[in-house]
């Protein structure tokens, strides 16, 4: 029997773990393939605060050995024992750059863009680790300005940067829990992977984690656009501890159990959750229209990922205030889940969504 047919014939039990090494959280999620099928066999999260010496929901400052630590506990307490691996690094930690290049050939391309992605990247070259899509072309039917930049036969780059130091961190991390992590892939690629259909309507993903809220903008499962509000779930816990003067925690715990406040102090609690909000969809908005008058075409729908959205009534909320349809980002709907977590599931799905893309990703590496 060659190695090949062996591997088919194991093919049935193959697995998958997605690693999202979160500011606020670890989150991991082990899948398996089952008659061809990706089926979720394992998640977990755990909170990194405590490894600090905070508490649930802060956004500690970690030292490689505290998260190796963490990721370590959350996979014992998970019961994972999949080594096979992919790693979902923070929008944070890279930089993202759409550049405009002459539309060449794909091996021309591959000398120039290192060299053009110097006037991007604000540190020494050698620095970083450089990673490009050609974006394909898209027929945009009301875009002036697009169609003028076919007419001079342009292609757009999205280069991606992240600091070898980074990357070295990463890569000690995973070394020390054993894992064979086959590749780190910034988190955008992730949750779109995981929670994103491949419609014509452009979709923004609104990815509202503890310490920042992260905008995508997908056509057709192409990322557009992106953009990082440096404002985040914990800004609305710290803004309820100083407003309300209590400590941090009680205020962490206000904030998730908003609706079982008396009327009165839940107004108070959301007039004060809204100083925060309101500042992310003035932001929002603008990303939305600067892409929609560059582009010519209107996004049609938001889909929403992380933690933070977990506020009451928060898909109405996003609807009235960016004037646009939205739903809660399932990343466990493409994937079936056993029935005895099904009903748990679905409350925290939606934190899972980067974590779920890194194992899809893996999982397809391995068939
Ligand atoms: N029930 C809840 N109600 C309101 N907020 C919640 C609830 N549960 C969790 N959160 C908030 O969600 C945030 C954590 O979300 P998430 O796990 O997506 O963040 P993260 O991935 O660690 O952060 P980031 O993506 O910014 O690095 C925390 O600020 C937490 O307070
Ligand atoms: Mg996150």
């Amino acid at each position: 029997m060659s190695f090949f047919n062996f591997k088919k014939i194991l093919g049935g039990r193959q697995t998958a773990l997605g690693i999202d090494i979160g500011s606020s959280s670890i989150k991991v999620v082990e899948l398996k393939k089952e008659g061809g099928k990706a089926v979720l066999k394992a998640y977990g999260e755990i909170a990194l605060g405590p490894y600090a010496g905070g508490g649930i929901g802060t956004v500690p400052s970690l030292t490689n050995d505290k998260i190796s630590e963490a990721l370590r506990d959350v996979l014992h307490e998970s019961n994972i024992k999949t080594t096979e691996s992919g790693v979902a690094i923070p929008f944070k930690s890279s930089l993202v750059s759409l550049i405009e290049m002459p539309a060449l050939s794909e091996k021309k391309l591959e000398e120039i863009i290192p060299i053009e992605a110097r006037k991007y990247i604000p540190v020494p070259i050698s620095e970083v680790t450089l990673d490009w899509w050609i974006i394909p072309k898209e027929k945009y039917d009301h875009a002036a300005e697009v169609k003028e930049a076919h007419a001079i036969d342009k292609t757009e780059v999205l280069v991606i940067s992240i600091h070898n130091e980074i990357l070295n961190s990463y890569n000690n991390i995973v070394r020390d829990n054993g894992l064979q992590t086959s590749f780190f892939e910034i988190e955008m690629f992730s949750v779109v992977r995981s929670i994103v259909a491949r419609t014509n309507t452009p979709v923004l993903v609104f990815d509202f984690g503890a310490l920042g809220t992260k905008l995508y903008i997908v056509v057709r499962g192409i990322i557009r656009a992106s953009h990082i509000i440096n404002k985040g779930s914990k800004d609305i816990t710290e803004g309820l501890a100083k407003s309300l003067v209590i400590n941090f925690a009680e205020a962490e715990k206000i904030k998730r159990n908003i609706t079982s406040l008396k009327e009165a102090d839940q107004k108070t609690v959301n007039g004060v959750v809204d100083l925060t909000l309101n500042h992310i969809w003035a932001e929002t908005r603008t990303i939305i229209s600067n892409f929609e008058r560059t582009s010519g075409v209107r996004v049609g729908l938001a889909i929403l990922s992380g933690g933070g959205i977990a506020l009451p009534h928060f898909v109405e909320r996003v609807e009235k205030e960016l004037n646009l349809k939205a739903e809660l980002g399932n990343p466990f709907s493409k994937i079936s889940a056993p029935a005895f977590i099904s009903a748990t599931l679905r409350d925290t799905a939606y934190g899972f969504a980067v974590a779920t893309g890194a194992a899809l990703r893996k999982l397809e590496e391995l068939s």
